[in-house]
């Protein structure tokens, strides 16, 4: 069956190359609600307010850092516009028009509601993109160079499933546009074509959403997401329990931390790793239904329980965000809901069995805490994706086969892509021996390893031995690693 993509338009910019006023563009716009949504279970934002009383100097320049690699995933709706440039030149031009007045800071997204503009936009280059517009310093990363389409294989995708534009190099950037509203997505779009012009190519945008009422902040097979992100020391106010606490350089290139040297234009920019994926919902329930695990140390289980129960195996935390490391055996919703509790274990008291939680399960390969023998700081990252497509139709769960496109727009911020997104996918994702010098081997993450064997053990937690082949769920159909310099680096060096 041939998959219908969803909001994926191939257009030419054909706006005119006179540059529209800031003003007329609606950016300074005021809003009376905030931009972003602090969705239930998720650690808040610190307040511009927070961050002047409780961090005084001590913070980072946040007007000068582009928002999204700060804030996280708090938005209600997202385009990502991928473009190529035509005429560098013009492109500048328009660029240092652009910028000042577009181009959301941190700062701009924590502070007051009517100080925020209808929309974000943020922006990226890939590498390609940096040499067409003759910006050729080495930024000392290994894997930016030659794209992600040259890694994909590396990453274990299936290339075969990957689709244009993403096989290849010819995505120069992308515009982040972040809103609550489509309206306001579609107004800062035609902005850009307007002050864009005939400069770039418009290849393909890609729109997410929240999904509706109550399944905001979750992702479509039904888990809230976004709970743990590491604190970037200088951005956070609040270490909230559990919380990873990282210096700025994890995050942000050439800060105290980045163990890479930067050429100094740099400095307070982050890799961002763009991966498209499609989720296969209706057989991600047709498979935990099929397979559902029939009791736990609680006693037995419905069909429904244990289907229920091995997707939170399978993901490390409960649908409501609760983990089941602190409620191995039923849903917790109040618990999932508490930042203050929903965050706070560590695996040390299950380093050698798999009793409340799979040495595989999706959140212990990606931040394996006590596994790894204590807090390690290099391999964090700032994840900052939102769902696309539609939900599930009746017609779907019935059938048990997708026929609708939907998955995630998924993305990693780092100042180094080897030890942030790439080290997670490879080095424990895909991993079957990782986390190592377990007394059963581990077997790759159930929901995102990339392996043509997909077995994964420990999932039935009063039958640690037995394996389970589980078919993939999430298909990566594109990505690329892209650069987001500061704000003032965009109008220094970029546009220079
Ligand atoms: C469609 C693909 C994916 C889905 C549906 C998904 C879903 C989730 C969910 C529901 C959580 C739990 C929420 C939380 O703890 O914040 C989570 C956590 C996480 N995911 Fe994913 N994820 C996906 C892809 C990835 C990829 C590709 C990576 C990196 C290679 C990744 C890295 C992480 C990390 C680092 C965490 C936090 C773990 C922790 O700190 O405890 N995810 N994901």
């Amino acid at each position: 069956m041939r998959l219908s993509l969803f909001v994926v338009s191939v257009a030419v910019f054909i706006g005119s190359s006179t540059h529209v006023s800031a003003a007329k563009l609606g950016a300074r716009q005021s809003r009376t609600t905030p931009l972003l949504t602090n969705f239930p279970g998720q650690a808040p934002l610190p307040s511009l307010e927070q961050h002047s009383t409780q961090r005084g100097a001590n913070t980072l320049p946040l007007d000068n850092i582009q928002g999204d690699i700060l804030v996280g995933m708090k938005k209600q709706k997202e385009r990502f516009v991928f473009f190529h440039v035509n005429d560098a030149t013009s492109f500048k031009t328009a660029l240092k028009t652009y910028v000042p007045d577009h181009i959301t800071s941190a700062q701009t997204l924590i502070s007051d509601p009517s100080e925020q503009p209808l929309a974000f936009v943020n922006l990226a280059f890939s590498n390609t993109g940096l040499q067409a517009l003759g910006v050729t310093d080495s930024l000392g990363d290994a894997q930016f160079p030659n794209g992600q389409f040259a890694d994909a294989s590396n990453l274990g995708d299936d290339l075969s499933q990957w689709v244009a534009p993403f096989t290849g190099t010819a995505i120069h950037g992308v515009f982040l546009i972040g809103s609550d509203q489509d309206s306001f997505l579609d107004q800062f779009e035609n902005d850009i074509s307007t002050a864009f012009g005939a400069s770039i190519t418009e290849v393909q945008a890609l729109s997410g959403s929240a999904r509706p009422g109550d399944l905001a902040g979750h992702e479509h097979f039904g888990f809230l997401d976004g709970i743990s992100q590491p604190a970037v020391t200088g951005w956070e106010t609040t270490v909230f329990p559990g919380q990873a606490v990282v210096p700025p350089g994890i995050i942000l290139t050439g800060r105290d931390g980045d163990p890479t040297t930067r050429p100094s234009w740099a400095l307070d920019g982050s890799f961002m790793a763009f991966r498209h994926f499609q989720q296969k919902v209706p057989e991600f329930n047709a498979y935990t239904l099929a397979n559902a695990i029939p009791a736990n140390s609680a006693g037995n289980l419905t069909q429904q329980e244990g289907a229920e129960f091995l997707g939170a195996r399978m993901f490390g935390r409960w649908k409501s965000g609760a983990p089941i490391d602190l409620a191995p055996t039923a849903d917790d919703p109040a618990l999932g809901a508490d930042p203050q509790r929903n965050n706070n274990f560590d695996f040390s008291d299950t380093l050698t069995d798999e009793t409340k939680c799979p040495f595989a399960a999706h959140i212990r390969k990606t931040n394996p805490r006590q596994d790894l023998g204590g807090p390690v700081n290099t391999f964090h990252a700032i994840r900052s994706s939102i769902p696309y497509g539609p939900e599930t139709s009746d017609a779907e769960l019935a059938s048990g086969v997708t026929s609708q496109d939907r998955g995630l727009l998924f993305v990693e911020y780092q100042s180094v892509i080897g030890n942030g997104f790439r080290f997670q996918q490879i080095n424990w994702v895909n991993n079957a021996g990782f986390p190592f010098s377990k007394p059963i081997a581990p077997g790759i993450d159930p929901i995102i390893g990339q392996s043509p064997t997909r077995s994964t053990g420990g999932l039935d937690p009063l039958d640690q031995t037995k394996t389970f082949s589980v078919p993939l769920f999430v298909i990566p159909k594109g990505g690329e690693y892209f650069f987001m310099p500061s704000i003032s680096a965009l109008t220094s060096t970029i546009a220079a």
